[in-house]
């Protein structure tokens, strides 16, 4: 059976729910993200989508700065403070609004990707990502995070355009980036959700159409 077509309670599943695309640079997340939304508003579900970093007016101008390859001196508790502070607009600006009158929000990265990135790979402790993260969203965690699973090697080989200040970090970095986040999956399974995303698109649609349903139905 088509997965757009299941016999799905997306409207009953989504509203009201907070749920994060996250991955390695390359992992086809971005693609799944906008398929979804469109599957949500087809159901007739109020559905939000942002990036980070930025998804605000003042988000996009941190965006700028973190991710030009000029600034090759930023540090890592530099890097997480301000990924950290586009969150913050973010979240009191556009989620938590969203949230209030009962929308779907689809979110583009969020903090899985600070504590794979700047934790996992950079090196700042979990516990200090973890404890900045709670003041930069006030305690509203996601119900869901899917992780989109992919090697370095598959990832780059999609990447054709210029790549920017993060993409440019060496393959080891990237390793640990793809650890980073099983890592967290493995730590919290009831809260990720990974999915193999070095198949075709169209299979890693159904795995995550699949896996949202068995996850979201047990908590409702
Ligand atoms: P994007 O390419 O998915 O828009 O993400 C921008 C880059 O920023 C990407 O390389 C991942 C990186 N990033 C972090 O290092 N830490 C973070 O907290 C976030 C949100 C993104």
């Amino acid at each position: 059976m088509k997965v757009d077509a299941m016999p799905t309670t997306w409207n009953s599943l989504l509203p009201g729910k907070f749920i994060v695309f996250d991955g390695p640079d390359g992992s086809g997340k971005s693609t799944q993200l906008r398929r979804l939304a469109q599957v949500a508003r087809d159901a007739r579900v109020e559905t939000v989508e942002v990036r980070e970093p930025g998804g605000t007016s003042i988000g996009e101008k941190i965006r700028e700065v973190l991710l030009d390859p000029a600034n090759g001196e930023m540090v890592t508790r530099c890097e997480m403070l301000l990924y950290m502070a586009s969150r913050a607009q973010l979240v009191e600006e556009r989620i938590l609004p969203a949230l209030a009158r009962g929308a779907f929000v689809l979110a583009d990265r969020f903090i899985s990707s600070t504590l794979a990135y700047q934790g996992s790979a950079g090196g700042i402790a979990v516990r200090d990502v973890m404890a900045v993260g709670d003041i930069a969203i006030g305690g509203r965690w996601p119900d869901l995070v899917v992780i989109f699973d992919v090697d370095w090697a598959t990832a780059r080989s999609r990447m054709s355009r210029a790549l920017d200040r993060m993409e440019q970090k060496d393959a080891e970095y990237h390793r640990r980036v793809r650890e980073g986040y099983l890592d967290q999956a493995r730590a919290n399974p009831e809260r990720y959700l990974v999915v193999d995303s070095t198949v075709d698109a169209e299979r890693v649609f159904e795995a995550v159409s699949t896996g949202m349903h068995e996850r979201l139905a047990r908590r409702s």
